[in-house]
């Protein structure tokens, strides 16, 4: 296959639930050239293989397996198999979605070489330049030719980078077409079963970010608070495998009473589990989206966020890493539903694909 119309790129698992409505889309369009390729950044079956599965993605031309390391290891490693890809395939536009390392590492890749590079997921900012997910987000975008945001505060922060209107376009939040194809795949009442929790009467958590997870002082405190509310109702935690190392490597107590550590769930049993959760406690970005697109009332252990919106109109509150501030805002999350943000209406890839297949991409 050559002279590929879009190359999608992904690399870990918040990017796969944002490329499966994407490759839908344009495959739906007038017969463009696709094709995927997978950094590898993520390997294990239950962060990569099952979400291909869940969400019914075609497997991908090339998979660069590049695996874990440093920051600077696995940027690079990206960007050195990525290359030679733009020879043999010659993308007209690579298409990178979301912050992580992957998305950085090919746009970069593809700037350099003049191949047009579209952003998805362009605009999000939490000012705390200690998050690598922040320097990804601001040079992606100031790399992108065209940016696709998905809220009004994103499109904001771009101008007030200085990016230019033309090449910004809201389009919404393509996260949430995923949600909407899916959920009614679900067998949600199996589920539950399967979980032995009852709906809105459990807590559910995801927590990986090396600012909570990297150092013995912040975890204990989390996991002190996990345990605590345990003593209360059903906490279920399905652990990252970055989170598992630490849990193991700090030494932290077991897991008692109505407190559980999981594997990491496939796609279709999180999105089950999240929708019947009374409250969700997460530092993840997407979570805060799903729970807002959801109604269901989320904590966020971080003291930032760059998905604003998800507070001001949704229903995420933000909260210390610390044990009682953890416990507080888990017992005080109420059932407020919030309000669902402009054009998170499960059509964003329909929006993006067209204004893609209309050519305002090229360099
Ligand atoms: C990455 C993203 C983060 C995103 C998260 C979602 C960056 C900078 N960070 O963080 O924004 O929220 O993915 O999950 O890109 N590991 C495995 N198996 C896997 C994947 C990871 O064991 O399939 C372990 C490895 O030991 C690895 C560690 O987890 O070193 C961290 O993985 P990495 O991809 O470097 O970053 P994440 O923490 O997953």
């Amino acid at each position: 296959m050559t002279n590929v119309d879009f190359m999608l790129v992904a690399g870990a698992r918040p990017n796969f639930v944002k490329l499966a409505p994407l490759h839908q889309a344009l495959a739906a369009q007038q017969r463009p050239q696709l094709m995927i390729v997978h950094t590898g950044q993520h390997y294990d079956h239950s962060m990569s293989g099952s979400f291909f599965e869940d969400l019914g993605i075609p497997e991908p031309e090339v998979n660069l397996e590049v695996g874990p390391g440093s920051h600077g290891q696995q940027t690079a490693a990206i960007m050195v198999g990525f290359e030679p890809l733009l020879d043999r395939y010659a993308p007209r536009c690579v298409i990178v979605f979301g912050d992580v390392n992957s998305t950085i590492a090919c746009a970069l890749v593809a700037a350099k070489a003049g191949v047009a590079v579209a952003h998805v997921e362009a605009g999000l900012r939490s000012r705390d330049w200690t998050m690598p997910e922040e320097i990804n987000r601001v040079l992606t975008d100031r790399l992108a030719n065209r940016l696709y945001a998905p809220s009004r505060d994103a499109c904001n922060n771009l101008y007030s980078e200085g990016i230019s209107e033309e090449r910004v376009k809201l389009v919404g939040n393509i996260m949430v077409d995923t949600l909407c194809a899916q959920l009614p795949k679900i067998d949600q009442k199996g589920l539950l079963r399967d979980h032995n929790v009852e709906a809105g009467r459990y807590v559910l958590v995801t927590l990986h970010r090396p600012s909570n997870v990297d150092q013995p002082e912040t975890l204990r405190e989390l996991w002190t608070a996990l345990q605590q509310t345990g003593r209360r109702e059903p906490v279920l935690f399905p652990a990252h495998p970055r989170t598992q190392a630490r849990v193991r490597e700090f030494d932290l107590p077991l897991p008692t009473g109505g407190f559980r550590v999981l594997q990491p769930l496939q796609y279709h049993s999180f999105l089950g589990l999240m929708a019947n959760a009374r409250v969700v406690l997460t530092d993840s970005g997407g979570v805060q989206e799903e729970t807002t697109a959801l109604g269901v009332p989320c904590v966020t252990a971080r003291l930032n966020t760059e998905r604003p919106i998800t507070v001001t109109e949704g229903t995420n509150r933000l909260a210390p890493p610390e044990t009682e501030s953890i416990i507080e805002a888990l017992a005080q999350a109420d059932g407020r539903r919030g309000r669902i943000p402009e054009l998170w209406d499960g059509h964003t890839a329909e929006r993006i694909a067209i204004d893609l297949c209309r050519g305002t991409s090229d360099p």
